[in-house]
């Protein structure tokens, strides 16, 4: 049922931890199935990502994603890392089973709002960005239909 790339994430995630003084930090979770996702990221002063480590209390989904997710925003520029959708972190994982895909969306939420985060720290307005929910089952009801 999973990708062997789910697999592996799940299995020896990467980047798995916090970072002290962290550029910026978000917290998303997900009512519906009580899972929790932190993601911190260290931006340089040019705008890049130099390093990104999270923690999650959730399921095997939801902690390959987010592995997955801090090996493509590393080394990127905050624009680039707005484009790390859930949709990205799901094909650079071979995909994953439709009930999963919430889990994925954790991912994502979690890295906006560590950049929103950094935004909010900065006084800076990042283009494209919007605020952040806490709760992605909000966001669900929509995506649902999709899937
Ligand atoms: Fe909720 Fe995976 S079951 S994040």
């Amino acid at each position: 049922m999973y990708s062997e790339k789910v697999m592996d994430h799940f299995q020896n995630p990467r980047n798995v931890g916090e970072i002290e003084n962290a550029s910026g930090v978000g917290t998303v979770g997900n009512a519906k199935c009580g899972d929790i996702m932190r993601m911190y990221l260290d931006i340089d002063e040019n705008g890049v990502i130099r390093d990104c480590k999270f923690k999650t209390f959730g399921c095997g989904a939801a902690v390959a994603t987010s592995s997955m997710a801090t090996e493509l925003v590393i080394g990127k520029t905050i624009q680039e890392a707005l484009q790390v959708t859930n949709k990205a972190v799901m094909e650079a994982l071979d995909g994953l089973p439709p009930v999963k895909v919430h889990c994925s969306l954790l991912a994502e939420e979690a890295i906006h709002a560590a950049l929103w985060d950094y935004a909010q720290k900065h006084g800076i307005k990042i283009e494209g960005l919007q605020k952040p929910v806490s709760d992605i089952s909000e966001h669900e009801e929509a995506e649902d239909e999709e899937y």
